[in-house]
């Protein structure tokens, strides 16, 4: 195109002689002589040129209009996607942003007579109270700072009680958009509630006005509550019963069906003022899933409300179980998913408990009577007062209370959580132990105040009291226990914990051997896998049988035989075999060679990187995505750790946690399991750490097919007793020191040694039997933050198995010297291991 148009020299347009003017005659006057092809060539130069003129100028407009259109289509982009995110704002965000909050409250109305037909909220009765009611709340929640958010409140419930007036339980509905949820938060809404009612200090009544209304300012609760819980309550659902126990003692029959498509039901049960009601479950049948999926929820009051739950059943109930309520209301909740459920129970309405007496001993010795926890067998109740005076026949002679699983302490600066007692004037704690404890108290006259203190059902205790010599508590030839306990003085020293505390096996030299043939072995030497007596007498005849205590072997018939360490030690030791049955255990096969010392490799505290299938057993617990705890596998389906590592509220959730089992670098693990159930001991003591074990069961078995990098470790016979011939690893991926600030990517190992108990409490103080001491004087080595719940290895080079001896559980800081890591003695758990998973 370009060439025809600037080919045609003869006729420029008008246009054409502009740019080129610097063509000129001068330039055609001097070859005249070659005048043709002068004026070609000029032609040629100057169409060229112009040519180029024209280009360039064509190429601007382009250009130019380009542009343009970029900047239009920009600004038409712009306004449409402003548009869009308005319109999307208005309808969906805004919407959405906007978020409905809901309480559940209750307060007592005084100086209003209950009558029948407030039970009943169709009655005309019922509706011109709750309107009233309604009315003022609403009053008050609508001239107050949140109005705008206030959106109504629904009366639920008016119930009697032993107070007089009635009990209010009811439902507010706030609407609040997402930024401004803290200012609805339950503490500020009680507050306005109980800032407006107004009370007068002269008659020093805990009752004042809301508006004209007279309210018990000590009767205010109000607790956030589910939407969930307030739909299916509050706006006439199917699944709510009403149930009511008149006379005292009668069984009202409860019993619940679900089959498929599953259920939630709420049952409202009362009973008469000045009664309680009691509330026997006598068989569950759920699915369990820590409450999750299935659940049977009791609340002392006829809302939902967090702060009054009762109990909650997580489990199938085989033996039957009773509970009792504060007051004259109580409601049950059902959760049952899918599937064939059921429940039978009943409720009735008891007399409150007088739980106050006084009691003569009689100077004989022996269990005299019986002091139990009120309403024993049934749960102790979060309320309760008690009062026992004892009295013995002379000034020379005190009381012993024995307890089977309870234990007082002198009370610190925490509140009591599982019961205030108060002794001859001082107060102490109670918790519950595994074991049997005695109190002595020094005096002949003795007051016992015991209250209840925990914040839902706890479990029953009961007490035998007895005198005893204050001069010599313990019989003639016995030892005092610091747990009460009186034990033979032969049994001071044997290697046996016969105090429940092992006072009586501290501060003990090493036993004499007594390898002549006539005097008998010391316990602690016979079959215990080491050569002590140069004629080899302690380690011969180990398969006999013998008397049983834990520190023997017990086979699977029941006997027991001397052999400590039977288990799986590759020799059928007992009758039946049985120890050497479900051995498929503590035998890793490390994918590349393992190095043994901690030389060249990555420094940790004393640790260094463990290799591939090393410790297969090891897992890695993620909290919400992050690493928090490690555990160990035991079977295909469990998994063992701390019970530290889930005691809060939000770790106690199981779908909150992932186990990354087979596993060496994080991130990296061969299989990611989800959680099914958390069971936390029953008796884990957050104070102290004891009892310090939790069982984890995974919602699906590990894939059998990874087995060389995921394996169980062997969990120990109860009689373990480590020997020289043992090793002990602790592994995990905690931080490397105590001031470390990044965890370790690879898994670490560290080797330690057991320590005797006396060395641990020498360091620690009192440290209870459930609990071991490792490490190294150094310090050098040990278990750090992100370590617990992971597992302490131990491995006899006889028996060539690893055996989970410890569960890292707490320390002072990390890798001090003189301050080994203290683990979980899992050997004082086998019992309770088995009796959960094989149930
Ligand atoms: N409690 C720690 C954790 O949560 C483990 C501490 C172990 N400390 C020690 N020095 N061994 O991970």
């Amino acid at each position: 195109m370009e060439t025809v148009r600037g080919e045609s020299c003869s006729q420029p347009s008008e246009d054409d002689s502009q740019p080129e003017d610097s063509l000129s005659v001068t330039d055609v006057s001097v070859e005249v002589a070659t005048v043709d092809a002068m004026l070609n060539k000029l032609c040629k130069k100057y169409s060229r040129r112009r040519r180029r003129a024209k280009k360039l100028k064509k190429k601007k407009k382009q250009r130019l209009s380009l542009q343009n259109m970029v900047l239009l289509i920009t600004v038409v982009v712009f306004i449409v996607v402003v548009i869009m995110w308005a319109l999307l704002w208005v309808f969906t965000f805004r919407r959405e942003s906007n978020s409905g909050v809901y309480f559940a409250g209750t307060f007592r109305v005084a100086n209003v007579e209950f009558i029948p037909e407030y039970r009943h909220a169709d009655s005309s009765e019922f509706v011109s109270m709750a309107n009233q009611i309604q009315h003022v709340v609403s009053k008050v929640y609508r001239t107050s700072s949140i109005s705008k958010l206030y959106k109504h409140t629904v009366i639920s419930d008016l119930s009697n009680n032993d107070k007089g007036g009635v009990l209010v339980y009811f439902w507010m509905i706030f609407e609040v958009p997402r930024l401004k949820t803290p200012t609805v938060c339950e503490e500020c809404v009680s507050a306005i509630l109980r800032d407006s009612v107004l009370t007068s200090l002269k008659n020093r009544s805990s009752v004042g006005f809301l508006l004209d209304l007279p309210v018990d300012i000590d009767s205010i609760l109000i607790n956030v509550a589910l939407r969930s819980d307030y739909t299916l309550t509050a706006s006439g659902s199917e699944c709510v019963d009403k149930l009511y126990a008149g006379l005292p003692g009668v069984k009202v029959p409860l019993n619940v069906f679900s089959s498929w498509g599953g259920l939630s039901c709420h049952m409202k049960l009362t009973s008469a003022p000045g009664s309680i009601i009691r509330l026997t479950v006598n068989s569950l049948n759920i699915e369990p899933s820590d409450c999750i999926y299935d659940a049977l929820t009791v609340y002392d009051a006829l809302l939902p409300m967090r702060a009054k739950t009762l109990h909650s059943l997580c489990e199938s109930v085989r033996v039957p179980v009773s509970l009792v309520s504060t007051s004259n209301v109580m409601l049950l909740f059902f959760r049952l998913a899918q599937g064939n459920k059921s429940f039978r129970g009943f409720f009735q309405a008891v007399p409150e408990e007088e739980c106050l007496s006084v009691t003569e001993i009689p100077a004989a010795a022996g269990e005299a009577g019986e002091i139990t926890s009120p309403f024993h067998p049934s749960l102790l109740p979060p309320l309760c007062s008690c009062t026992w005076r004892l009295q013995t026949q002379s000034s020379s002679l005190g009381v012993a209370l024995k307890f089977q699983n309870y234990i007082l302490s002198p009370k610190d600066l925490t509140p009591c959580k599982q019961g205030w007692w108060k002794i001859n004037e001082v107060i102490y704690c109670g918790s519950y132990v595994s074991h049997v404890t005695v109190f002595r108290v020094l005096e002949s006259s003795v007051e016992v105040v015991f209250r209840c203190s925990s914040r839902s059902a706890e479990q029953p205790f009961s007490a035998t009291y007895s005198s005893f010599n204050i001069s010599q508590p313990c019989p003639e030839g016995h030892f005092l226990c610091s747990t009460g306990l009186c034990v033979k003085k032969e049994r001071r020293c044997d290697g046996i914990d016969d105090c429940q505390d092992e006072s009586d096996e501290v501060f003990c030299s090493k036993p004499v051997k007594n390898c002549g043939d006539s005097s008998p072995l010391h316990p602690l030497y016979v079959c215990n896998g080491e050569k002590d007596c140069p004629n080899g007498r302690d380690e011969s005849n180990c398969t006999q049988e013998t008397w049983c205590s834990g520190i023997w072997y017990q086979c699977s018939s029941g006997s027991c035989i001397l052999k400590k360490n039977a288990k799986c030690d590759g020799e059928p030791d007992c009758l039946d075999r049985s120890d050497e049955s479900d051995c498929d255990c503590g035998h890793p096969m490390p994918i590349k060679r393992v190095i043994d010392t901690a030389a060249p490799q990555e420094r940790v505290v004393g640790g260094v990187n463990a290799v591939e299938g090393e410790w297969p057993w090891q897992v890695s617990l993620h909290f919400s995505g992050h690493l928090y705890c490690g555990a160990s596998v035991i079977t295909s389906e469990w998994l063992i750790s701390a019970a530290h590592c889930f005691s809060k509220d939000r770790l106690s959730d199981p779908r909150q946690w992932m186990a990354h089992l087979g596993m060496l670098t994080q991130g990296s693990a061969k299989h990611v399991a989800e959680i099914r159930r958390i069971m936390v001991h029953e008796y884990y003591n957050a104070r102290n750490f004891d009892y310090d074990i939790a069982l984890l069961q995974l919602r699906k078995p590990w894939p059998s097919s990874l087995a060389p990098f995921i394996q169980p470790v062997c969990l120990p016979a109860t009689s373990q007793t480590l020997t020289e011939s043992h090793r002990c690893w602790v592994t995990g991926w905690g931080y490397r020191s105590e001031q470390d600030k990044v965890l370790p990517t690879v898994l670490q190992k560290a080797e330690v040694s057991v320590l005797s108990q006396s060395e641990c409490k020498r360091a620690y103080g009192p440290v209870s039997p459930r609990m071991l001491c490792a490490g190294v004087s150094s310090g050098e080595q040990d278990a750090c933050r992100g370590d617990s719940g992971g597992p302490l290895s131990c491995r006899s080079s006889e028996s060539g198995r690893w055996f989970l001896t410890g569960i890292v559980s707490w320390g002072s800081g990390c890798g001090r010297p003189n301050f080994p890591g203290v683990y979980t003695r899992v050997a004082k758990f086998i019992g309770w291991i088995n009796s959960h998973i094989y149930n």
